[in-house]
């Protein structure tokens, strides 16, 4: 059902050797409900996520377990990531990883073009280096140390004493960029969003860019400089890379011209890496910056940003084994400011999770439906006897849809799913108010009672449409037992509310199933 136009949106590619957690879940179904999104308003949407698997750190832990690193990142992929995706119901359409010959091959291809092109050179570089980041670090990034690091300066994020190093190496003259980034955050202020990480990209590029060191020669893990095969090309440069290795770069320009450039959808930890190396990476090689870059905040848990290596790592599967992946999806998503962070406790996602999906949209649905069959033997009814009460529903419908749609333009999806539960609140005041139950004591109420009816599962029917990217699974079940044709993921949704019921409604288990066990 695509009109043509393209969508294509990423997450940043993880490294293969973390533990996946709710913050890389985060980020990830994040994508997938704006890719879900455009897919449903008639674009070719395009979502790819994967991992990141060269550098020094995944080097060292492939060789402290016995394998090689390619070996070790297989299993990883296989038994980590693959099922990540599984778990938070992830649409992606493609999958890449560094160590893809697709991407090997084309990164070499872009990297030899720049070389080609005069903007790399030789130079010698000294600094400390965090391999926790894969990142040199200014000294202002370092901060005291504690515990068994006491008197030493540790990395601000990893909390590990940095390495310094002294090496030869490639060098990209990102320093000459500077104006022409400058003028791009200007002239196009929703390149990089949400507004806050906007300003803080503008004061560091103003401040003055240094060239960037792009190449390692201490360690062999990662793609080979094409000119010079001592050294291999720096892991976030490799990375970066993939945006576009995966969009067809170097090997399929019809797919490329097609799909870029993207919305990149990435953590404000690594906002400069996307708002200034890349786009410097892009201006040099005269391809087209990116659509956008938008940085989201942290999932904190306990007031701490979530990591492995601070202990506080929640694996997802911990949430959806109890209450299942639509509610994992549906929590982080309204609970969360996207572009703010965001804390995540136990007690606040079961408290949504029973009055928000169980009590608001989960209730309503079995309601309206049993009341069908009890009222109707099961037919939808056609029509009615309208009335204002009925009019102001269809126009929630139509508000909230635009609302949404709005929202989401705007990548905030916190308000979109805010404005859809405007008609989940307004539907439940409205059967509350209508009392069907009542009109169906009376035979002379039956044409009131049946515009209610109508009015009501049609409301569902715009629910199901609207919440679809957001919680796929409840919706489809939805759809289902409202009768509604084909799948509700080809349903469109900035006409949510056109669609006026199906013949018959089926039965429906409870969308949102109450949890009994104490969790956390
Ligand atoms: N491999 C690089 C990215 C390369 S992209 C060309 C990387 N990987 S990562 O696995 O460490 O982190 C990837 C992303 O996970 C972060 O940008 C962020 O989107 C997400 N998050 C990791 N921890 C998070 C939180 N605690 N909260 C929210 N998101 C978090 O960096």
């Amino acid at each position: 059902m695509s009109d043509g136009s393209s969508f294509y949106i990423t997450t940043p590619i993880f490294y293969v050797n973390d533990v996946p957690h709710i913050g890389h879940a985060y980020t990830e179904v994040a994508a997938d409900v704006l890719a879900r999104w455009h897919r449903q308003s008639g674009e070719d949407a395009w979502l790819l996520t994967g991992t990141d698997e060269h550098g020094q750190k995944i080097l060292r832990t492939a060789t402290a377990n016995g394998v090689t690193p390619k070996e070790w990142a297989d299993r990883l992929v296989e038994t980590a990531w693959k099922p990540l995706l599984k778990t938070v119901d992830i649409k992606n359409d493609d999958f890449i990883r560094t160590t893809d010959e697709r991407h090997e091959v084309n990164a070499q291809k872009f990297l030899q073009h720049l070389f080609d092109a005069g903007h790399i050179y030789t130079g010698e570089y000294e600094g400390f280096y965090c391999v926790g980041c894969e990142e040199y670090k200014q000294p202002s990034d370092l901060i005291d140390g504690v515990g068994e690091y006491a008197g030493q300066q540790v990395c601000a994020i990893h909390s590990i004493p940095c390495e310094l190093l002294h090496e030869k190496n490639y060098f990209f003259r990102m320093s000459t960029f500077g104006d022409q980034l400058l003028a791009l955050y200007e002239e196009n202020p929703n390149f990089v969003q949400p507004e806050s990480a906007r300003n803080e990209v503008i004061s560091f590029v103003k401040q003055g860019l240094s060239d960037l060191s792009i190449s390692r020669s201490s360690f062999d893990w990662g793609i080979k400089v094409p000119w010079d095969d001592s050294h291999v090309v720096y892991v976030w440069f490799d990375a970066l890379l993939n945006y576009i290795t995966a969009a067809g770069y170097g090997h399929d320009d019809e797919k490329f011209s097609r799909l870029w450039p993207a919305t990149h959808v990435v953590g404000k930890d690594i906002l400069r890496f996307h708002a200034v190396i890349w786009p410097a990476m892009l201006l040099a090689a005269g391809i087209e910056v990116p659509r956008q870059v938008f940085g989201h905040g942290w999932l904190l848990v306990g007031g701490e940003k979530m990591s492995k290596s601070k202990l506080t790592g929640i694996a997802p599967s911990q949430i959806t084994d109890t209450f299942g992946s639509d509610a994992f999806r549906y929590y982080f998503m309204r609970a969360i400011s996207f572009g703010q962070d965001g804390s995540f406790s136990w007690e606040d996602l079961s408290a949504r999770y029973q009055s928000e999906l169980a009590n608001g949209f989960g209730n309503l649905a079995s309601r309206v439906i049993a009341m069908i069959v009890r009222y109707c033997d099961g037919e939808i009814p056609v029509g009615g006897d309208f009335s204002e009460a009925d009019e102001l529903i269809r126009g929630t419908e139509k508000r909230v849809t635009d609302a949404a749609t709005l929202a989401i333009s705007h990548l905030a999806i916190h308000e979109a799913i805010a404005a859809i539960w405007e008609l989940v609140d307004d539907l439940n005041g409205y059967i509350t108010a209508q009392e069907p139950w009542a009109l169906a004591k009376d035979p002379a109420n039956r044409a009131r009672l049946e515009a209610v009816l109508v009015t009501a599962v049609r409301g569902l029917g715009t629910l199901a449409v609207l919440l679809s990217p957001v919680v796929p699974q409840a919706t489809a079940k939805l759809w289902t037992a409202l009768g509604g044709t084909g799948l509700v993921t080809d349903q469109r949704i900035d006409r949510a509310w056109e669609w006026s019921g199906g013949p018959r409604v089926f039965p429906l288990e409870a969308l949102f199933p109450r949890i009994e066990a104490t969790v956390g």
